[in-house]
C-alpha cells in the first residue's frame, strides 16, 4: 500500500534529527505504526538543499533495497568529519559499493559454505554447553553482560579462528567501544575536536583500535586465506586483484565484526527476555526442543529447522528489532513509487516501525510466534536482515548462533527475570538496553514465571497470554 508523501520544514526535520539521535524508537513511534509512511524534510531553512525522508512499509522501501546503485548504504549516521582513522575504519563492507562491495561480498560467501557453517554450528553448541555450565544456578547475573560475553567469543575467537582467544577478544572489546563512541547522541550532533570532548575520545580510540587492528592481521600474513575470515582479507585479492591496504583491511575487519555481535548479542538477548516473560510459549518451546532429540555438538544444524523455535526468533526479532532502521544516500535524481529523490538526499528506513505496522501485523504490540503460521508479510515488511541485494551477508551464521545458543539455555535452564527491574531501551547501531537485565538461570523444571519490570522496554510488548 502506498500512502502520499508528507511534506515538512526545516524546523521539524531538526526535531526529527536530534529525537532519532537520541530515542529512535520513540521518535518511529510518533511518526506513526498504523500504515506506511513517506516523509520528506527541508534540509536547509531555505527549503533548498539536499532532503531528509523518512520511510516505511514495503512498498515504499521495495524500491531502495532494490537499488543499491542509486541508494548507497550508509554505516553510521556520524559523518566524522576531519578524515583520519574514524574515517577509514567506516570503510568496511557495509559501507563499500560497486566492485569492492561485489568483490568482498562474493569472498565472504565463498568462505561461509556448508562445510564452515557445519563446523561453526558444532563450535557453537561447545562453546554455549560451557558457558552455560559456568553460570550459577539459581543466581542472579546480568543477562546483557553474559550473552555479550558468549557473543563476543563466537564472533571474534571462532569465525576469525584465534589462536589466542583473549586476545581476539580484546580487540573486540575495543570495536564494541569504538560503535558506542560513534553513536553516542553528543557525538552525531555536535561532532567537534575539543580536548576532552566525546568526539576527541571517538578520534582517539579510533586511532588506536585501526592500530591493534592491523597488527593482529599483521600476525596472519603469508597462511591460507581460506583459514578463517580474518585470513581472507589479509591473505586473498582485492577487486583489482592486489594485497588490501592497511587501511582498508582495518575497516573491513572491524565491520565485519560489528555487524556479526551487535546484532546477534541484541537478537540473543531480547529473544531471551521476551521468553522469560512468555511461559507458555517457553514451555511450549522446551517441548519442541527437547522432544527433537538432538545433540547440538554433534548435529546442531538440524535445530535450525525446528519449526516453533523459527517462529520464535522471527518474532521476537520482529518485535525487538536488533538493527531497528538503516540509512541511505541518493545518488542521482530519481523516482521511485511515486516519490522523487534528488542527488545526495538521505534516506531513513524505520524497520523497527515497518515490523510494527498494524496494517500488516494484527495485534503488532504482541509477541505471537503463531502468527507467522498464516501472516503472509513479504520481505519487504519483515525488516529484520533488510532486504534485496544487500541483504545481510551473514545470515546463515546469526541463525546458526541464536538458535544453538537458544536451544541449549532451555534444554537445561529456564531463565526468569528479576521482578521489580527497570530496562530502558537504547540503540548504538543495533537495540540494546541502558541498565543490565538481571536474570535467574534456574533448572530445567518446567517453571516459568513472568515478571513484572518497569522502563521503556516494558513497553514495547502486549501480553496477551494467560499463564
Ligand atoms: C541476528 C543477527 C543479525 C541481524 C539482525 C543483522 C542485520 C543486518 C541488517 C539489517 C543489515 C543491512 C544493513 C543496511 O542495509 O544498512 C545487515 C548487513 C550486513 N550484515 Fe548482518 N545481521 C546479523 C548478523 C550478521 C552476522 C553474524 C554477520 C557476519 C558474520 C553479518 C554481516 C553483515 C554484513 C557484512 C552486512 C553488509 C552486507 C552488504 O552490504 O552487502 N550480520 N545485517
Amino acid at each position: 500500500m502506498t500512502n502520499s508523501l508528507i511534506e515538512k520544514n526545516f524546523a521539524y526535520a531538526l526535531n526529527y534529527i536530534t529525537s532519532m539521535a537520541r530515542e529512535p524508537l520513540r521518535c518511529m513511534r510518533h511518526m506513526g505504526l498504523e500504515s506506511p509512511s513517506a516523509v520528506a524534510m527541508q534540509g536547509a531553512p531555505s527549503g533548498k538543499g539536499r532532503r531528509l525522508f523518512y520511510l516505511t512499509g514495503g512498498e515504499n522501501v521495495r524500491p531502495i533495497y532494490n537499488n543499491p546503485h542509486t541508494y548507497f548504504t550508509s554505516n553510521v549516521p556520524l559523518r566524522a568529519p576531519g578524515g583520519g582513522a574514524q574515517s577509514r575504519l567506516r570503510r568496511g563492507l557495509i559501507g563499500a559499493q560497486g566492485e569492492e562491495h561485489k568483490h568482498y561480498r562474493a569472498a565472504f560467501t565463498a568462505h561461509a559454505g556448508r562445510a564452515m557453517m557445519t563446523e561453526f554450528a558444532s563450535d557453537v553448541a561447545t562453546h554455549a554447553s560451557r558457558w552455560l555450565e559456568a553460570i550459577p544456578v539459581g543466581t542472579p547475573v546480568d543477562l546483557v553482560t553474559q550473552i555479550s560475553d558468549l557473543v563476543r567469543y563466537y564472533s571474534v575467537a571462532m569465525m576469525f579462528k584465534d589462536d589466542d582467544p583473549e586476545a581476539a577478544i580484546n580487540i573486540g572489546r575495543k570495536i564494541t567501544a569504538w560503535i558506542e563512541l560513534g553513536y553516542n547522541a553528543k557525538n552525531v550532533l555536535f561532532p567537534v575536536n575539543i580536548p576532552g570532548s566525546p568526539y576527541a575520545q571517538y578520534r582517539k580510540i579510533s586511532e588506536e583500535l585501526e592500530l591493534d587492528l592491523i597488527k593482529w592481521a599483521d600476525a596472519r600474513r603469508g597462511l591460507s586465506a581460506k583459514r578463517d575470515i580474518l585470513s581472507m582479507f589479509v591473505n586473498g585479492p582485492d577487486e583489482s586483484g592486489q594485497p588490501l591496504s592497511d587501511d582498508r583491511l582495518a575497516g573491513h575487519i572491524a565491520t565485519i565484526y560489528a555487524a556479526a555481535f551487535t546484532s546477534s548479542v541484541s537478537a540473543l538477548i531480547w529473544a531471551v527476555f521476551l521468553l522469560a516473560q512468555h511461559p507458555t510459549i517457553a514451555h511450549d518451546l522446551c517441548d519442541e526442543i527437547t522432544g527433537a532429540g538432538i545433540d547440538p555438538a554433534t548435529d546442531g544444524m538440524r535445530l535450525l529447522e525446528l519449526p516453533l523455535l523459527d517462529r520464535v526468533l522471527k518474532e521476537s526479532m520482529r518485535l525487538f528489532t536488533p538493527v531497528p532502521y538503516q540509512v541511505r544516500r541518493v545518488t542521482a535524481d530519481t523516482r521511485a513509487n511515486d516519490i522523487s529523490y534528488a542527488h545526495r538526499d538521505i534516506i531513513v528506513i524505520g524497520a523497527w516501525a515497518t515490523n510494527r505496522l498494524r496494517s500488516v501485523y494484527r495485534d503488532a504490540d504482541s509477541f505471537q510466534p503463531e502468527r507467522w503460521l498464516t501472516n503472509d508479510a513479504n520481505n519487504y515488511d519483515y525488516l529484520v536482515f533488510s532486504a534485496g541485494p544487500r541483504r545481510c551477508v551473514g545470515y546463515a551464521l546469526a541463525q546458526i548462533m541464536v538458535k544453538i545458543t537458544l536451544a541449549t539455555i532451555l534444554m537445561r535452564r529456564h531463565p526468569t527475570l528479576i521482578a521489580g527491574q527497570r530496562i530502558d531501551t537504547k540503540v548504538a547501531v543495533t537495540l540494546r538496553t541502558k541498565q543490565p537485565i538481571m536474570a535467574l538461570f534456574n533448572d530445567a523444571t518446567r517453571h516459568f514465571e513472568r515478571q513484572p519490570v518497569e522502563g521503556s522496554a516494558a513497553n514495547l510488548y502486549r501480553v496477551t497470554e494467560t499463564a
